[in-house]
């Protein structure tokens, strides 16, 4: 796949069934390019056998999303529901002490870098939210972690993920609350200047505090 110029953006659905065989190959190429400055090819290929993929059960639930360019898959994530990693079917209850994971994010080489995925990040964000989780989590590689910083996750903790065969490779874990944050009260004096003419309107409004 060419990275051509285009107008068109990058419009967002949720996956199908359909989407699994692109969805697989796709991840493969993104794991093998965009991690080899951060990992070695043996943690990359035992990332891709053991751990990362397509979980069906997000494709059922309808929280797996996948970012289209002119009809073509350029890049995918989700968000699970489920206390099992893949496949499990017992569902979380949504609250402060069971954050959401965020799942299988990755864009196509060739689109990085062009806010594909920060797009699905907040896709996730909005549906935990309306299914009333009020944290998400997860173990990011060491490219991922960046993109959920600019999303405005925390980095917990560094941590060695372990492979089979004693295999070890660096990853991060990531946490957002997907509580509102406070109001801040802006208070806006109304003041009269000797003439008798107002100087400041005299608003007084709630404003949120910035991110
Ligand atoms: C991590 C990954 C998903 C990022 O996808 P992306 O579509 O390129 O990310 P975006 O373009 O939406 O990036 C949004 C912001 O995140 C940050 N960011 C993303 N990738 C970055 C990188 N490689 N280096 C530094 N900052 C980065 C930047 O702030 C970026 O904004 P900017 O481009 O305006 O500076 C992609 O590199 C990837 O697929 N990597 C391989 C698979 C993987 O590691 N997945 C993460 C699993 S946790």
């Amino acid at each position: 796949m060419e990275r051509h110029m285009i107008d068109s953006q990058p419009r967002v659905r949720v996956a199908s069934c359909d989407d699994i065989s692109a969805l697989q190959e796709l991840i493969s190429q993104s794991y093998r390019v965009l991690c080899r400055r951060y990992y070695t090819p043996k943690q990359i290929e035992c990332a891709l056998a053991h751990h990362v993929g397509i979980d069906k059960q997000m494709i059922d639930d309808g929280t797996y999303y996948v970012s289209e360019i002119d009809g073509e898959i350029v890049g995918g994530g989700g968000w699970s529901k489920r206390k099992k990693l893949f496949g499990g079917d017992t569902v979380k209850s949504p609250g402060a002490h069971d954050p959401a994971p965020i799942r299988g994010v990755f864009v196509h080489p060739s689109w990085a870098r062009r806010g594909i995925e920060r797009r699905i990040v907040k896709c996730c964000e909005r549906a935990a939210r309306q299914a009333n989780f009020r944290n998400l989590e997860l173990i990011a590689t060491s490219v991922g972690e960046p993109l959920y910083t600019a999303c405005g996750f925390e980095t917990v903790e560094p941590i060695e993920h372990s492979f089979p065969y004693g295999l070890l490779a660096p990853a991060v874990r990531i946490f957002k609350s997907l509580d509102t944050k406070p109001y801040r009260w802006v208070v806006r004096v109304r003041s009269e200047n000797r003439n008798g003419s107002v100087a400041q309107s005299d608003a007084f409004s709630p404003a949120r505090i910035a991110n």
